[in-house]
């Protein structure tokens, strides 16, 4: 079979009316910066671009040098295309406006542009994740509430695993796709077309550090899987926890599995651990479209209504039925506390 690339891809969806001319372009425009963003973190020591920034970014975590190196990357590369009406990052407390010398569009595009960037000091891969959302019509200066809009809305979201491959994993509500970079001509091409989850899992991830943290219907659903056979699951089940969500949510959309990141006792008051708007919702987007399901244990993800650009949520996603079983825990713990 002939391979095809992203631009053919983009152009059929484009055909197809899934997308608009300027969504196809923003695409591009993120696809092209990623690949960037690729070629910085691969040259790791020799590019000078390990280590820390020696800054702190909104949410008060230290920045890598490959946090603001991949952000500037994006933003660049964003603003004179005429696409955009504003941007909004993880490692911005504001979302950034396009300059006034350069045409606006009507899309508003979150990312967070190094996910796991614990890992880059240590050659473990990392990625970048974006959402894309529709301005408002009536709105030309796009300020944070006109990006507070549910995971629903997404026109698009996509994530990108700087790996051994580097990889494009991209939805537009009609399936899910994998494109892998062809190094030798630059381009990404399409690797899987309709990517399916399986319902059903052996393999979790989560951050077992935090067990004693945890609430009481989470320490059982992971208590069960940990009994295995002699357990009432009746079967093992394996783990594994890369600490990139890009790279655990890849080896799901892969394999299939569940990936969780709780509310435990240490970050309870800020929500969760995960982004709910660049993180938790292009996420969810994806997965859903594989035919999984994204929960925050209590409620689908995509179904919280934001109240703000930094929001954090608890995060269940993968295979439905693992999913599902988690969910139901919480809520049946919930509905006994009245
Ligand atoms: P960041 O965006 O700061 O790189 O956060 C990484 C996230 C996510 O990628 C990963 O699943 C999780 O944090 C790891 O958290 P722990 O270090 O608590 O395991």
């Amino acid at each position: 079979m002939k391979p095809v690339s992203l631009i053919q891809f983009l152009i059929e969806e484009r055909r197809a009316g899934h997308i608009n001319t300027e969504l196809s372009l923003l695409i591009e425009v993120v696809a092209r910066a990623c690949k960037r963003i690729g070629v910085a973190t691969g040259k790791g020591a020799l590019g000078g671009v390990l280590g820390a920034a020696g800054t702190d970014n909104v949410q008060g975590e230290a920045q890598k040098k490959l946090d603001v190196i991949s952000n500037e990357i994006l933003l660049e590369a964003n603003a004179w295309g005429g696409h955009l009406a504003a941007c909004a990052s993880e490692e911005m407390e504001d979302p950034q406006p396009i300059p006034d010398m350069y045409p606006k569009g009507q899309h508003l595009l979150l990312f967070d542009p190094l996910d796991g960037s614990s890992n880059i000091d240590v050659n473990i891969s990392v990625g970048t994740i974006f959402s894309v959302l529709r301005c408002p019509d009536d709105v030309t200066d796009p300020k944070a509430e006109h990006f507070l809009q549910a995971g629903t809305t997404q026109l698009a979201a996509g994530y990108v695993v700087y790996g051994p491959s580097t990889l494009l994993v991209l939805t537009f509500g009609h399936g899910t796709h994998e494109f892998t970079l062809d190094r030798e001509i630059g381009s990404f091409t399409l690797s899987r077309r309709d990517i399916r989850i399986p319902e059903q899992t052996g393999e979790f991830a989560i951050n077992m550090s935090n067990q004693r943290h945890w609430e009481a219907p989470m320490q059982r659903y992971i208590g069960e899987l940990l009994a295995g056979k002699d357990g009432p699951r009746g079967r093992d089940f394996n783990m594994r926890w890369v600490a990139s969500m890009v790279a655990d949510v890849h080896r799901i959309v892969t394999r299939g599995g569940v990936f969780f990141y709780p509310l435990d006792a240490k970050i309870k008051s800020k929500g969760g651990k995960l982004r709910l708007m660049y993180e938790a919702n292009p996420m969810a987007f994806i997965v859903e479209q594989a035919g999984g399901a994204a929960t925050t244990g209590r409620e689908r993800i995509m179904d919280v209504q934001p109240t703000g650009l930094h929001q954090r949520v608890p995060v269940f996603l993968g295979s439905s039925q693992e999913v599902e079983h988690a969910t139901r825990y919480h809520r049946e713990a919930d509905s006994a506390q009245g």
